[in-house]
């Protein structure tokens, strides 16, 4: 069988490609344009990245913005969820500390669904939206020996309580609310076939538990490939060493010619910057504008692209969301990049959370997407 013959639907070449560009569904909480980048319900994200999260979660739960009183009354809402069970907090002490944090979250989210889940799905997404915040910090607090979980406060905002909760010590709470706020809000969705979030509602699909969809979807983007890019990509811009542009230029060059990656560039998807970096770097100016790592992070937007560019096999030589955000969460306390793709994890929660309620309560006339059951064709078989 030749390349190009076609296997219905898809040729021979575009087999074992990982699925790339292939379509096997809808997806109805956000759209990925290769050059606009990701858009919420049609709001592309440069205009909803400041909104509060609260809102957020909510147009991705309930395709639309909340009004005035709906938006109170869903911050009530989550308050009300809000409470992580003791047994879960209790359990987290148990966990070897040179597990990483996003075992921890995957233990953590799995043993939240046996001791709390509803079995109903619209229930339980919104119980971890309210959640969650409180299992990650306590998976800081617990795993750093910061001490013991610090218990929510009603009266914070989802975001707001995060950071109250995770008690960074010697932190600037202004600083780190500011950059989590947007944080949270950029990294909940990238259309459904990101890896965590095909793998959320694969898993969903043959009836399994939100607890335990979101739990393999979190092992999805515990890869380097996908949410933990974020931790190796602070880790690279530390190795440049300098922000100076001629020094970044020289050990941009020297690395490509090495064989070396240029971590924070590129998109499966995205073909110009994505549009969730650039919301970083301006608020990198904004929060931490002198701090050195961001200066580096800054001026790598700069050189690699054009650096990058002379390649002409690289489609997209541009930044992607984890090319400065390692950088804006170190200048705002939170130093161990052991963490970051937690904090990802923690956004991306509640977007494939809203995504799992969709495809398995309101698609099909209510019937829910089938088990997902794609063919693989063997090595000896006729494809079609
Ligand atoms: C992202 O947020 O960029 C992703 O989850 C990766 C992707 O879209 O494939």
């Amino acid at each position: 069988m030749s390349d190009s013959e076609v296997l219905f639907p898809v040729t021979e070449k575009q087999l074992n490609t990982g699925l790339r560009g292939i379509p096997v569904g809808t997806c109805r909480t956000s759209r990925v344009d290769p050059y606009e980048g990701v858009s919420y319900i049609g709001y592309p994200i440069s205009e909803v990245a400041y909104r509060d999260p609260e809102d957020v979660a909510f147009l991705l739960l309930e395709r639309r913005l909340p009004n005035s009183d709906e938006a109170a009354a869903f911050r009530e809402e989550l308050k009300a969820r809000s409470g992580v069970d003791p047994r879960v907090l209790t359990f987290l002490k148990s966990l070897p500390k040179d597990g990483h944090p996003m075992s921890w979250l995957i233990t953590g989210l799995n043993y939240m669904g046996m001791v709390s889940k509803t079995g109903d799905y619209v229930e339980d997404a919104r119980n971890v939206i309210a959640r969650a915040p409180e299992l990650v910090a306590a998976i800081f607090r617990i795993r750093e020996g910061w001490g013991d979980p610090i218990p929510p406060r009603p009266d914070l905002g989802l975001m707001e309580n995060f950071v109250h909760m995770l008690g960074v010590p010697g932190g600037s709470t202004e600083q780190l609310t500011r950059l989590l706020r947007v944080f949270y809000v950029l990294h909940m969705d990238h259309g459904g076939g990101n890896l965590s979030t095909f793998t959320g509602k694969a898993v969903a699909s043959g009836h399994a538990d939100l607890y335990t969809s979101l739990g393999a979807a979190m092992a999805g983007l515990s890869g380097p490939l996908h949410g933990r890019a974020n931790q190796d990509c602070l880790e690279f811009v530390k190795t440049v060493g300098s922000s100076d542009a001629a020094d970044v230029e020289r050990f941009v060059r020297n690395t490509l010619n090495s064989g070396g990656k240029i971590f924070g560039f590129g998109h499966a998807v995205l073909r110009a910057e994505d549009p969730r970096a650039t919301v970083q770097y301006a608020l990198g100016e904004q929060i931490c504008g002198d701090d050195e790592l961001f200066r580096t992070a800054s001026v790598l937007r700069e050189v690699a692209v054009r650096v990058l560019k002379e390649y002409p096999k690289i489609s997209n030589p541009y930044p992607n969301v984890d090319a400065v955000s390692g950088s804006l969460l170190n200048a705002s306390g939170l130093k161990d990049s052991n963490y970051y793709t937690v904090l990802f994890g923690l956004s991306r929660l509640s977007g494939i959370a809203a995504q799992i309620v969709d495809e398995r309560t309101r698609f099909r006339g209510g019937k829910g997407v089938p088990i997902y059951r794609p063919k693989f064709i063997a090595e000896d078989q006729d494809p079609r």
